[in-house]
Order: C-alpha cells, then sequence, then structure tokens
C-alpha cells in the first residue's frame, strides 16, 4: 500500500515530473546560451530501466498518480517509447503528460498517444517566423506549429501551449497568440518568466507580469473568472479566465508575482537521477547513486521521503538572500 508524500507543511506529492534528457535542439535565449550547455555525459543519464524502477516505486509505494515527461526536449529521447511503455504498464496507471517543445511532434503525435501519453503541453512564445527564430535560435516554427496540429489530431487532449513573454521582443503578440489559439482549439497560458536561466541573466523588472499580459489580452478580449474555475483550480499552476464569454479560455501563470506553492503537489527527478523537491531546491537526493550502489525499494523509498520532509514553503524569489538553483531549467526539467 503507498505511503503518501507529505512535507512539513502538510502538502502532498501527487505529480512526479521527470526529465528524460538535459538536451534540447532549440536554443531558448531565455533559457540557455547560443552554443548550447554541457551536456550530461550518457553514463550519467539514468538508462530507461533505471528510470522505469523509479516511476515503479513513487507510483506503487508512494502515491504517486501523474507523471509528466519533460527535458530538455524529451521527444530527443531515443528509447522515449520504452519509457512511455513502462509507465502505462504501471498498476495503478498513473496519468501521463509531457511538456515538449514540439519539434518533431507532427510525426509522432499518434504513436504516441497509442503507447500511453494521455496529453501533451507545447512551448511557443510566437507566431512570427524571425521573433522564433531570434527568440530560439532556429528555424522551426513550422514544425512547431505543425506538431500542434498532430497533437490536436491525435486526441493528446488538452493540448496547451506556454508561451514565455519577454519585454520588446513578443509582449506585444500576446493577443495574437490567444487569437491563434481560440482558431486552433487549443488551451493557451502566459507564463512570467522566473530566474532559472544558465545565463543568470533574469531580472524582475524585466519581467513581463501576469497584471500586465491580463491587460494586454484585454485590450482585444473580454476576459472573465468563471467561480467554477477559481473553485477547481487545486494545485495548477495557471489562473484561468474564460475569453469572450467562452468556450475558449486562457490561463496565466503568475509564479513570481503570485506564488502557488502553498498548494504544490510536485516533485521532481532529473535525467541523472537527482531529486529535487522543488524547482528551486538548495540540495538534490543522489538517487542513481543509490540505486547503482544496489539500494533495495525500501532504501529509495525512506530517501525520497526524507527528500520531501525538507521542502520548503516557497521559492523563495523575493527572500532577501535568493540564490537561483546551481542548474538551469533545462538540466532540471521544466
Ligand atoms: P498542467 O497545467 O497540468 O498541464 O501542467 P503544468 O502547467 O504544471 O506543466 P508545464 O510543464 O506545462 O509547466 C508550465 C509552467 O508552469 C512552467 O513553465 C513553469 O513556469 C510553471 N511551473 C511548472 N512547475 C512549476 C513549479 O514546480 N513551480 C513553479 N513555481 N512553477 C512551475
Ligand atoms: N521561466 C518560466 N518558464 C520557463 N520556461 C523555460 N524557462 C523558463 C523560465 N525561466 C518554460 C518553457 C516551457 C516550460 C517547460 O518552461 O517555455 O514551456
Ligand atoms: Fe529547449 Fe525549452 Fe530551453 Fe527552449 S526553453 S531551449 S525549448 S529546453
Amino acid at each position: 500500500a503507498a505511503i503518501p508524500l507529505v512535507d512539513g507543511f502538510g502538502r502532498v506529492a501527487t505529480d512526479l515530473r521527470v526529465s528524460l534528457t538535459d538536451r534540447c535542439n532549440l536554443r531558448c535565449t531565455y533559457c540557455m546560451p547560443a552554443q548550447g550547455l554541457d551536456w550530461l555525459p550518457h553514463a550519467e543519464v539514468l538508462t530507461n530501466e533505471e528510470l522505469i524502477r523509479l516511476i515503479r516505486i513513487a507510483v506503487e509505494n508512494l502515491g504517486i498518480t501523474s507523471i509528466r515527461l519533460t527535458g530538455g526536449e524529451p521527444l530527443l529521447r531515443p528509447d522515449l517509447a520504452q519509457i512511455l511503455a513502462g509507465i502505462a504498464a504501471l498498476r495503478p496507471r498513473p496519468r501521463i503528460a509531457m511538456t515538449s517543445n514540439g519539434i518533431g511532434l507532427a510525426r509522432r503525435a499518434v504513436e504516441l498517444a497509442e503507447l500511453g501519453l494521455d496529453r501533451i503541453n507545447v512551448s511557443l512564445d510566437t507566431l512570427d517566423p524571425e521573433t522564433f527564430k531570434r527568440l530560439t535560435r532556429r528555424r522551426r516554427l513550422p514544425d512547431v506549429l505543425d506538431g500542434v496540429e498532430a497533437a490536436v489530431a491525435a486526441g493528446l487532449a488538452p493540448v496547451k501551449i506556454n508561451s514565455v513573454l519577454m519585454r520588446g521582443v513578443n509582449d506585444h503578440e500576446a493577443a495574437d497568440l490567444l487569437e491563434w489559439a481560440v482558431r486552433t482549439g487549443v488551451e493557451l497560458r502566459f507564463i512570467e518568466q522566473m530566474p532559472l536561466d544558465a545565463q543568470h541573466g533574469w531580472t524582475r523588472a524585466d519581467m513581463v507580469t501576469a497584471a500586465e499580459i491580463r491587460r494586454r489580452l484585454q485590450e482585444r478580449f473580454v476576459l472573465t473568472e468563471d467561480p467554477a474555475d477559481v473553485i477547481a483550480r487545486g494545485s495548477a499552476p495557471a489562473e484561468l479566465f474564460t475569453v469572450d464569454g467562452g468556450p475558449a479560455k486562457v490561463g496565466i501563470i503568475a509564479s513570481v508575482s503570485k506564488p502557488f506553492c502553498g498548494a504544490c503537489d510536485r516533485v521532481r527527478l532529473t535525467s541523472d537521477g537527482q531529486l529535487r523537491n522543488c524547482l528551486f531546491a538548495r540540495e538534490e537526493s543522489d538517487l542513481r547513486a543509490a540505486l547503482r550502489g544496489g539500494a533495495d525499494d525500501a532504501e529509495l523509498i525512506r530517501r525520497w521521503q526524507l527528500t520531501m520532509a525538507g521542502k520548503r514553503a516557497g521559492h523563495g524569489i523575493d527572500d532577501p538572500g535568493f540564490l537561483q538553483p546551481d542548474r538551469p531549467m533545462s538540466a532540471i526539467g521544466g
């Protein structure tokens, strides 16, 4: 029987986010430098057997009910099919989601759905090919748009789109993005940028805030809050707004200006087998060393519970002594 993963504040983790690789085929300026990063050596990355063992323990023994595969870019993982099949075979069967940049998704959406992927979130910050090139340093906008369409067609629903707005780069496109999302039948969420870039260039003053995003959208749309969505929000990071009377909705993820850490239900595993109790955790628990050192399930369970017990109340971005995590978001998992 499962023993829930409770932290010192009474929060229960039920959502495990697993980074499958730290590599990526885009170079978003808010994420990594043009030359990429020092990727993890292959030997340090968990094999699919190791990954599935840890996920099995989480599902069977620790009350994890939903798995999100992230990266870097998770579609770059060569054995993704085996990993998906392995997770889908677990009982109780967890919900399986993915967060991807959408490149290569057009070819694979149907296969992923058949293997057990339930839904997908695709990152897309602009609809303008030149802005896309400037922002991601690659000319791949058509691949991403095709990927989104394929995901919708494959029934990976709801397909959600994540957009990070940057002042003077793509913030003027907020309403255009929403128009496109409504037309395409996907749920768009705008995200406040967090201090997780490899270059440590984030400043609070540069961040496009949730309030600003809302103002921009209201120049073209009427946004209203449905009380049912407020009640149903639970641990979801996005606050939902009904667009022009519905049925379309748009989300705003105000991670910085309105943190949702109090309702957090997440725990993270990096591709090199480090367990983190928070995106902003200062410490990691080395499950890879433990499992390669011969630890049995009971030992791994004990380590997992110990890690959760040390979870802090919040990300602390506004605290005077705030330190960005050593690893960038691409290595932690989005
Ligand atoms: P669903 O709403 O369930 O589809 O998932 P999600 O929004 O949690 O997943 P996704 O990977 O698409 O993340 C979207 C954004 O939410 C990320 O870009 C982050 O900005 C934010 N986010 C995700 N996880 C965390 C977290 O643990 N802490 C904080 N502060 N923000 C997070
Ligand atoms: N702050 C907020 N979101 C970010 N993402 C990448 N870097 C940041 C950041 N510093 C987003 C990506 C992707 C998701 C996994 O995280 O756009 O949608
Ligand atoms: Fe790749 Fe995502 Fe980072 Fe962009 S934000 S470079 S898509 S990991």
